[in-house]
């Protein structure tokens, strides 16, 4: 494994990933490849990209193509192929065709980039990171899903505004899976240093709850066709550079877990250092019984879906 991230692969140049490679190539932190089926769509995307970087004042190479032998030798590889939910659409009824598209990138990335780390996005998320830990072989520590990271920061913008504080006044922590069950840890959330319980109402604090187990769904409502990509692509973003500034940072992701909050041989949102060698510590929060059961309940629905794979 390399000491300095040159090459990110990103597969599936829709919204989030071309958003996503524009958040890279902004900052320079890398060169992208930027790989679709659709090859028109990442070849053209690459290539206004491309135009842009002289005016970011960077050399960054935007680089699109179908062909994964481009993406060899990546340090990490994020994973955004799929079909995007439509309104009405469940994240689990897109898991039939999203897990065969998952499946399929997996094994290519495995034979091209066997040392990345791999960030998964693609819907049903745990049971879908899941899938690629299996598929790949990769060590634990090397593959996550992005989801808590989002899931945190829509509570948090929710948060911040009801209280009229910044947001990064807001600290919290969103557990679960990435769906209907998530799990804001509000015995650990805290509004400037203070319990949130101490600062909001309890019907507020259940109208922040329910509005962010709903934001992806409140979004496709108004988007119609698509789903949300911005705060998506961000919070993929805040990983990578956790990865790359080996900053250690503690960040709600979907973990691979043996034994860790009692549970094994599953994908699900918990708290984790990232760093350079992907995850390096699983947090385990002390929970209680409220949220322990809303958190069982969780991983009985990821284990459904996986049971499906
Ligand atoms: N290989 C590579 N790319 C693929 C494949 C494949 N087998 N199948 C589909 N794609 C591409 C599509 O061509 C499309 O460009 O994946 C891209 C997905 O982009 P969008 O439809 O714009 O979806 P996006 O909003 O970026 O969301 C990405 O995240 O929200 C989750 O599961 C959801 O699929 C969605 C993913």
């Amino acid at each position: 494994m390399a000491n300095t991230i040159k090459k990110i692969s990103i597969i599936g140049a829709g919204n989030v990933g071309a958003t996503l490679a524009l958040r890279i190539a902004e900052t320079a932190i890398a060169d992208v490849v930027l790989l679709d089926i659709a090859e028109g769509i990442c070849v053209g995307k690459a290539t206004d990209l491309t135009d842009a970087a002289p005016l970011s004042g960077n050399n960054c190479k935007i680089f699109g193509t179908k062909d994964y032998t481009a993406a060899a030798d990546s340090d990490i590889v994020v994973i955004t192929a799929g079909l995007p939910r439509t309104p009405g659409m469940n994240r689990e009824e897109l898991f039939l065709k999203n897990s065969a598209i998952v499946r399929d990138a997996a094994e290519k990335i495995k034979a091209v980039s066997p040392e990345a780390i791999i960030i998964v996005v693609t819907n049903p998320l745990d049971a879908m990171t899941w899938l690629v830990l299996k598929a790949t072989g990769f060590p634990k520590n090397r593959v996550m899903g992005m989801a808590g990271v989002l899931d945190a920061s829509r509570f948090i913008a929710l948060a911040a505004e009801a209280a009229g504080v910044r947001y990064r006044d807001v600290e919290t922590f969103v557990i679960g899976s990435h769906g209907d069950t998530m799990v804001p840890v509000l015995s650990h959330t805290k509004i400037k240093g203070r319990p949130i319980e101490a600062v909001l109402a309890p019907q507020k604090i259940e109208e922040i709850v329910s509005r962010t187990k709903n934001r992806g769904a409140e979004i496709v409502g108004f988007l119609k066709t698509g789903s949300a990509y911005y705060a998506p692509s961000a919070s993929v973003f805040s990983m990578i550079k956790a990865i790359t500034g080996n900053t250690n940072e503690v960040l709600c992701v979907s973990c691979f877990l043996e034994g860790e909050y009692g549970l094994n041989d599953i994908c699900i949102g918990v708290p984790a250092k990232i760093g350079r060698t992907g995850i390096s510590k699983i947090v385990e929060l002390s929970l209680n019984d409220e949220e322990k059961q809303a958190f069982e309940r969780s991983a009985k629905q990821i284990r459904e879906t996986i049971g499906k794979i």
